[in-house]
């Protein structure tokens, strides 16, 4: 009787022992199988016409693979400390951090560097000695110059074919220039570098105005209204930061009565978004330069879920690093001969 007891005893514990193996078991697969890894991603603002479209790329490249913490910082560096803190304590794997403000890299640095926090910067590129000062720090986007001078090229070609915008004939462009948000990589390096290719093309230049539009339709609409009632047709050529703010001075022009008969004005910008690709097909916009919102998208969420994975940043993607751990998608020129191109890489 003593000798069943035992038995019994012993094929209670083995049983039991079994059914916790595998109930383990079965926990453990659902973790590896179902689980995804959380990124928090931040926004610098949502209503950015551009960033719309680099978010849309993010969300759609996580599509089951990620389970994304997107967030709208509003244009609030303080918001987007917050929104970071908060990720950090939700259990967010990685951090795909679009900057309100590009010199808060430091902060945010510090604060994943204290979680032991992969961080993948995009579009406002922080300071190169912010990136190397933490080695689970990357950045994606573009070499800001490029833009500029890619934009500056699209002016020099259009504006050579082009002598009768010369209006009054004296051998210089007069021209206005919507700048983007003053401090920003992209704004410095394309209001320079525009200007800098036009005049080294041999061509003169005078500039009537410059000033911020903030990346902002509404602001550049405000801002052209004014020049155009101090200036008037003096303007020969109206040269934005961005899309957004060349679609702000079209509406001013349209309701000045320009693209009307003769009535002409060269506008140039830079991003290739959607509703300027339109204006170029209206005749309304000479061209633009595209800003690959989908690979930056793609590039930053391949990064940000690569490192969430404790993998190699690049690991089975066709990017590269530079010497300061960036990703630079490359800008293109944009005119109405390869639009089509530009309607694509925005699909
Ligand atoms: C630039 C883009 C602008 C604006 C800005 C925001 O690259 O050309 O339109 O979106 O980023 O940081």
């Amino acid at each position: 009787m003593k000798k069943f007891t035992a038995i019994l005893l012993m094929l209670v514990m083995v049983l039991s022992l079994a059914a916790c193996s595998s109930s383990t078991n079965s926990d453990s697969t659902t973790t590896k199988g179902d689980e995804k890894p959380i990124i928090g991603v931040t926004i610098y603002k949502y209503d950015d016409n551009f960033m719309s479209f680099v978010r849309r790329a993010i969300e759609n490249f996580a599509t089951d693979k990620a389970s994304l913490e997107m967030n709208d910082s509003q244009n609030s560096q303080a918001t987007q400390n917050d929104q970071v803190d908060t990720m950090i304590s939700k259990g967010a794997k990685s951090l795909a951090i679009n900057l309100v403000d590009p010199q808060a890299a430091a902060t945010i640095v510090e604060k994943a560097k204290a979680a032991d926090l992969p961080v993948v910067f995009f579009n406002k590129e922080p300071d190169a000695s912010v990136l190397a000062s933490y080695d689970k720090a990357w950045y994606v986007g573009t070499t800001s110059s490029e833009s500029g001078v890619i934009q500056g090229e699209v002016i020099v070609n259009a504006w050579k074919a082009h002598p009768e915008w010369d209006r009054n004939g004296d051998g210089v462009m007069s021209y206005v220039l919507l700048k983007g948000e003053p401090g920003h990589p992209d704004a410095e390096a394309r209001t320079k570098y525009a200007v800098d290719t036009i005049v080294a093309a041999g061509i003169q230049v005078q500039e009537l105005e410059l000033q911020t539009g903030m990346w902002d339709s509404a602001k550049a609409k405000e801002l052209m209204d004014a020049w155009i009632s101090k200036h008037g047709d003096a303007i020969e050529m109206v040269i934005a930061n961005n899309d957004g703010m060349a679609l702000g001075a079209i509406q001013s022009l349209n309701a000045a009565g320009y693209f009307e008969g003769d009535k002409f004005m060269p506008v140039v910008g830079v991003d290739a978004i959607p509703d300027a690709l339109e204006q170029i097909k209206a005749g309304k916009m000479v061209g633009t330069v595209l800003n690959d919102a989908k690979n930056q998208g793609k590039a930053t969420f391949e990064l940000a879920y690569n490192v969430a994975m404790g993998k190699d940043p690049l690991d089975g993607t066709e990017w590269t690093l530079d010497d300061s751990k960036a990703v630079r998608v490359p800008y293109v020129a944009v005119t109405i001969d390869n639009i089509a191109f530009a309607e694509e890489a925005y699909k």
